[in-house]
């Protein structure tokens, strides 16, 4: 099999201690990256004075990573600064705490640039090149530059804006314009690529769009969306062993009989914690009988804690938590648990099997893989209910979830009086679908597909070969005049 170049911001290999601490990607990417003799390039999280180039190789449990330090500059201004200050809250909906710097977009640049001069030497003529996420979307444009002619892929794992949203930021055209030197662009869900098709039907008006590729210039760019899968059989057998019984029964113990509502999450305004904690308080409100009869566990383990808004979540958090449990707490009670600490994988899936409901409910989400991990998590004889956001790439898949608006109270605190009071026999069902889709599309059956169609001919002008599995091969008038409807 063709050697694959990983390349991503945050470089996570095998720990070599099992897998117990380790995410599906992590697991999937190097599982590739071993059969492939592969190598995964990126940022090692650390600071130098001077960016030298200097790569740090280093293999662990058969998998080689390439690691590079940044200066302190290009940490403010990329990783900080254009990626989590300008791209992300934008790619969120967020444009009121999007930060538009020219040093920034300067650093965001410049970032990618050394990322591609480093990178540059370790790539062999027949590489399959593969780049993750929004802090490295002109990379393959740089590497364009530089001659590299190689299959190359992007798959963004958060939402794509909408466009109206996008055009404000300055240098909308430039970024878009950089994908097209990719051959391969994967999103989490359709809407996202709809979102992603109408900008470009907007704002490049001389690109042909048909049968789920892009043509523009001398540019053919197939998309796709392919969501992005957990490791389903590893985390459903997680959840039963010894190490997830003990988290389980600990918990248990602690709850004295009541229902366990949970939610997991990074630490990040996206996530909706504040909304939820909203509807919490409104279900203990309007539903007095749930007091002492319910506990609501958030863990949320900060996050980009050098980001003022992240900072200022944090703290509204800290407040309105006190809040909730200064409301309703009683003295053998605290209705709210809110943890700032992140767990082993094991703990979390007995954690998630402990909890008869979880509240999934981001603003906006590229996928939401907890709401994945949940589902495998549950007991298939007594399930919990999955409250899950409409606006999580996840809610395509997982139909059969509550799915909610996430921005209401009132609905959060419905689907928590529904979810406590579902009876097993509809638990079940619902559980049921759910499982069968994140075990079918879960995270090998996402990397085969991107790669096999990353290393497949563009289907020819005119085809409708890529309609047959989903709509992306539809008409790009129709999907723009969706995504503008939706
Ligand atoms: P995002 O990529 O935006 O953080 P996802 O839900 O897609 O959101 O992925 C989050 C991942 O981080 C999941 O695999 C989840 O298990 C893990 N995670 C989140 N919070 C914790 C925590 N407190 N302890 C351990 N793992 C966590
Ligand atoms: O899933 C989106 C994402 O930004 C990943 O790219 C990233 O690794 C993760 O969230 C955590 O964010 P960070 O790497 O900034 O801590």
């Amino acid at each position: 099999m063709t050697r694959l170049v990983i390349v991503s911001n945050r470089v996570s290999p095998p720990t070599g201690e099992g897998q117990a601490n380790q995410g599906g990607l992590a697991v999937a990417l190097s599982s590739a990256l071993r059969e492939t003799n592969g190598i995964w390039f990126g940022w090692s999280g650390n600071e130098t004075e001077t960016f030298t180039g200097h790569v740090n190789f280093s293999k662990s449990d058969g998998v080689t990573t390439a690691t590079v330090d940044l200066e302190p500059q290009d940490i403010d201004e990329y990783y900080n600064g254009f990626a989590n200050r300008t791209l992300w809250p934008l790619f969120h909906d967020r444009t009121d705490l999007a930060e538009f710097e020219r040093n920034f977009a300067g650093g965001y640049a410049r970032v990618n640039e050394r990322f591609a001069d480093t990178l540059l030497p370790l790539i062999t003529p027949e590489d399959l090149i593969w780049v993750h996420d929004y802090h490295l979307i002109p990379l393959g444009a740089e590497l364009r530059k530089r001659d590299v002619t190689n299959r190359t892929g992007f798959f963004l794992h958060t939402p794509w804006p909408v466009a109206r949203l996008l055009t404000s930021l300055p240098s909308h055209a430039k970024l878009v314009n950089a994908l097209f030197a990719y051959d391969l662009l994967g999103f989490q869900c359709q809407a996202w690529l709809d979102s992603f098709l109408y900008y470009v039907h907007d704002q490049f008006p001389e690109a042909e769009i048909s049968d789920g590729v892009i043509r523009i210039g001398d540019r053919t760019v197939r998309v796709v969306a392919c969501p992005i899968g957990i490791d389903a059989g590893d985390f459903a057998k997680s959840a039963t062993t010894p190490e997830a019984d003990e988290a389980r029964e600990s918990i248990l113990r602690s709850l004295e009989g009541r229902d366990l509502i949970m939610g997991v999450d990074r630490l990040d305004y996206s996530k909706g914690m504040e909304q939820r904690f909203h509807g919490y308080s409104r279900l203990l409100q309007d539903h007095p009988e749930f007091q002492e009869k319910v506990t609501f566990l958030q863990i949320a383990p900060p996050s980009r804690e050098q980001v003022a808004s992240y900072q200022d979540i944090r703290r509204e958090l800290d407040a309105l938590s006190g809040h909730i449990n200064g409301e309703f707490a009683t003295a053998h009670w605290v209705p709210l648990r809110y943890v700032n600490r992140g767990y082993d994988r094991l703990a979390l899936s007995g954690m998630y099997r402990s909890a008869r409901a979880a509240l999934v409910t981001p603003l906006r989400d590229g996928m939401n893989l907890v709401a994945k991990e949940y589902v495998a998590a549950q007991d298939p004889e007594n399930p919990g209910v999955l409250i899950l956001s409409r606006y999580a790439g996840a809610a395509e898949q997982l139909q059969d979830a509550l799915l909610v608006n996430p921005f209401s109270p009132e609905e959060l605190a419905d689907a928590l009086h529904q979810a406590l009071l579902m009876p097993l026999e509809e638990r079940k069902t619902r559980w049921r679908a759910m499982m069968d889709s994140v075990e079918t599309q879960d995270i090998r059956w996402w990397l085969k597909r991107f790669l096999d169609l990353l290393t497949s001919e563009h289907p020819p002008r005119g085809s409708t070969a890529e309609a047959s599995e989903s709509s992306e091969g539809a008409d790009t008038k129709e999907a723009a005049q969706a995504a503008a409807s939706s």
